[in-house]
This record gives C-alpha cells, structure tokens and sequence, in this order.
C-alpha cells in the first residue's frame, strides 16, 4: 500500500521529460538519483504505442518493440514538439476513437508517475519538470502557453504542486557536483528537440543554496534538436528516392508537393499520415507525378505505416555517422534494392544550418551574460546532439580556450532536476 502520510510537497518527483528521452529522479539523503523507469533502465523513449491488436497501452522501448513486430495500432514519438504548436489541441485518431494529443503526453506522464511510485512505494503528489528555455523560439506568450499546457497535464496526472526548471541549469547542477572550486561555465545541452544554453558561476560552496539567481548570467536557446538533425537528413538524401523535389509530368518546372514529405520527416507528424485523406492525396500525387515509380514507394511507407520504422534508420545512420565516416541505410520495405550510400561530409553539409543556429545561440547567451568567451572556464556538454563531431567541434570553437567537459549525456539534466528538487524540498 502507499504510504499516503509522506505524500506532500517535499515528496518531490523530477522529471525530464524529454523529446527523444525521459528519466523521472528524486533526491535522497545520500543525494539525487534516477529511478528505474523501464525495467532496470533509467532512461525510457519518449513513446507510446496504442496497440489496437491486444487492446493496450505500451511505453517506450516496448512501443518501440511493438511497432516493428508489426503490431496494428499506432506509435507516437517526440510528443513533447507538440507542446507550444497547433496540433497541441488537436486530435488524432486511434482504432475507432480520437485522442487529443495533449491526452496523449498525459499518458506518457501518468506512466512515468505510476513507475516512479512503484519504485519508491508511495504517491508523490509534487513533480518539478525540466523545460526548455524557449518552447516556442522568442515568443513569451506562446511559451508561457507551452508552459501552462504542460503544467495543466501534469495536474491532470495527479500532480498537485508543480514547478519548472531550466534544462541547462539543471545541467549545471549536476555538473556542479562534481566541481571542486568556483568557475565561470557554458552549459550547453544539445537534446533531441531543443539546444539550451546557460552560463553559470558554478559554485561548491553554493551547491545546495536555494536562490541562485545571481550565479546564473544568462539563459538562450533555439529549437533545434537531433530530431532536426534527422529531418534534415531525410529530406536531403533520403526523400528524393520517394519523389522529393522531382517534377510533375505535365508541369516540369513544378516540383510535386512537398507537404507530405515533410511530414513523413518529421518525428511529431508521421503520425498525421494515417488520416484518412492520405490515401486519396497519394493517389493524385501519382497522376501527377513524372517520375510515377519514385511517389509508388512513397503510397507503400504511408500504406504500410512503415514511417517510423523510416525515420527511426534515418536516426540509426546519423548515429553511425557520429562513428564513422559512412553509413549505408538499407530500405527493403521502401523497395526492394534501395540502398544509399551515406557520407559524414554529406551529413554535416545538409545539417550546417542547424549547426550555425546552435552556435548562435551560443553567442547569443554570451553577449546577455555580457562575458567575453575567453572569460568561460568550462564548456560543459550534454544531450544526446552533443556526440555529433561537428557539433561538438563548433560549440568548442565559440569558447576554444574553455576546458571540455562532457556529462553523462542522457542523465545529466535529469540528476540535475533531481538535485534542484532536494534543495527546494530542503527549502520549505
Ligand atoms: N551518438 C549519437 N550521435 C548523434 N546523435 C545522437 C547520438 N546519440 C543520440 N543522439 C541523438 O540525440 C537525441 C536525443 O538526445 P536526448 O535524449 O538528450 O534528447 P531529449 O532530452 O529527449 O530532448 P530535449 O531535451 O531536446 O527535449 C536524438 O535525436 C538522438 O538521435
Ligand atoms: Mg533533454
């Protein structure tokens, strides 16, 4: 039975929920830990899978699994780009119902909640949840909506008492556990959805305080995120093959319509495709199309729902790339031979754009911090971004003189929330 008699505020529950990842941690008097969220991993995907067949609920690695034994039902990823968009009160459907989207994230929540209790055997009542610095790029009104949204999910989880933390200063803090005397850092943590910047005094002796608003300089941040990097990706080297940007047949200078390509690269979107108007929409690009064979493999990934199974070997080749110099991305459920042939100049020409937003970013947070870089000790990285050798080059080279350090690069912000919920549970 749950203990309901330590379920109050200082009961506290940190969670990162994460675009790619989520991790739930808690502060312990022998200091902040995560709590197993599936099995005995303490990271879990972000993702849910509806399945129809067996009229159940399952959650990350398992949805996962589900989804490519070829379950019927539907899969959702990246649900955390929804928050802040249009789609945030929309519905989709799901068997023979609809589900609004933001009653889907509730799921995910309600799971990490169930799992993390199970695990401590007790309700936690108060959660302090990671953010991003901007949900929605320079817009403080529908941030503030983003925001709001979420917090009003995870009310709905059974949440009574919730607060929000910067990602990258929750970064920081972990990093700060581990500092044995003051320093000026650039904290950046490069996730699936969003790149965050703090600059912070990292300080030992300041480590449990719980105001440190004057250690923090600045906050920045864009969203751009590895789920971008795979957009990216697709778009340039893959959905070419699926009639991308070829043209139509009675119209050679116009290219067939790119919506549809779009979606299917796009982790939050796949799942649009399985609207009933899909079909139809394809047919007509196939009328259309001068290349007929190309938009045939395209009906065949949206009929099969075989979209994920596409973006996720997108995501393992740019992966790979991290490693190696070339990938080959193997397609036989898009056609039978396809196979093409990946190069690491090819990734970082075609992800450039979103390498430079994150450096600007960068910049950005330095110049409201009103520091020189020369003046930044540390650059501490994390998020899963951070492993590209192209990113991690080019953040080094905004601060080169600052010593490189890199965290633990799916825990480090979810201990960090965990270390910041001990010193508020502490501060009551
Ligand atoms: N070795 C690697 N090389 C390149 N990218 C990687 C590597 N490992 C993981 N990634 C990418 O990192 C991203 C996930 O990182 P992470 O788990 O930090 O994100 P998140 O916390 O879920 O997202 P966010 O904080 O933006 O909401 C994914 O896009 C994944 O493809
Ligand atoms: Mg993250």
């Amino acid at each position: 039975m749950p203990d309901k008699t330590r379920s109050h505020r200082d009961d506290i529950l940190a969670i990162d929920f994460g675009t790619s990842n989520s991790t739930v941690g808690h502060a312990t008097p022998a200091g902040a830990v995560l709590l197993a969220v599936e099995d005995r991993h303490v990271t879990i995907p972000s993702a849910i899978f509806f399945n129809i067949e067996e009229e159940r609920l399952q959650f990350g690695r398992d949805a996962i699994a589900a989804y490519t034994q070829h379950y019927e039902g539907r899969l959702l990823r990246a649900l955390k780009s929804v928050l802040g968009s249009a789609l945030i009160d929309e519905t989709t459907p799901i068997g023979s119902h609809r589900i609004a989207f933001k009653d889907i994230i509730g799921l995910f929540l309600r799971h990490l909640k169930a799992k993390a209790e199970a695990q401590l055997g007790r309700e936690v009542e108060a959660a302090v949840l990671g953010r991003p610095v901007w949900f929605v790029d320079n817009d403080a009104k529908r941030d503030k909506t983003a925001q709001d949204q979420l917090e009003a999910i995870a009310r709905s989880c059974g949440f009574k008492h919730v607060d929000f933390q910067y990602e990258p200063i929750a970064a920081a803090l972990d990093y700060e556990s581990r500092v044995a005397k003051d320093e000026l850092a650039l904290i950046a943590d490069l996730g699936g959805g969003t790149a965050d910047i703090s600059i912070v005094n990292v300080s030992p002796a300041r480590h449990r305080k719980a105001d440190r608003k004057a250690d923090v300089l600045a906050n920045a941040g864009v969203h751009v995120g590895g789920t971008d990097y795979d957009k990216r990706l697709s778009l340039q080297q893959v959905m070419p093959h699926l009639g991308y940007k070829t043209c139509q047949r009675e119209h050679p200078g116009r290219e067939l319509p790119a919506s549809v390509y779009f979606d299917l690269a796009t982790w939050h979107r796949i799942v649009l495709l399985n609207g009933n108007g899909s079909a139809t929409f394809l047919k007509e690009m196939q009328h259309l199309a001068a290349q007929p064979a190309l938009v045939h493999r395209l009906q065949r990934v949206v009929r099969e729902r075989s979209g994920h199974q596409l973006a996720g070997d997108v995501e393992t080749a740019k992966i790979a790339l991290s490693e190696s110099q070339r990938a080959t991305l193997e397609l036989p459920y898009v056609d039978a031979d396809l196979a093409i042939e990946l190069s690491r100049p090819g990734f970082e020409a075609a992800t450039a754009g979103e390498t430079r937003k994150i450096t600007d970013s960068i910049g950005e947070c330095l110049r409201q911090a009103g520091v020189a870089p020369g003046a930044i000790a540390t650059l501490f990285l994390t998020g899963g971004t951070s492993a590209i050798p192209a990113v991690r080059a080019a953040c080094r080279a905004t601060v080169p003189q600052a010593k490189l350090v890199e965290g633990d690069r799916f825990g480090s912000v979810g201990l960090g929330l965990a270390i910041h919920a001990g010193v508020q549970a502490g501060a009551h």
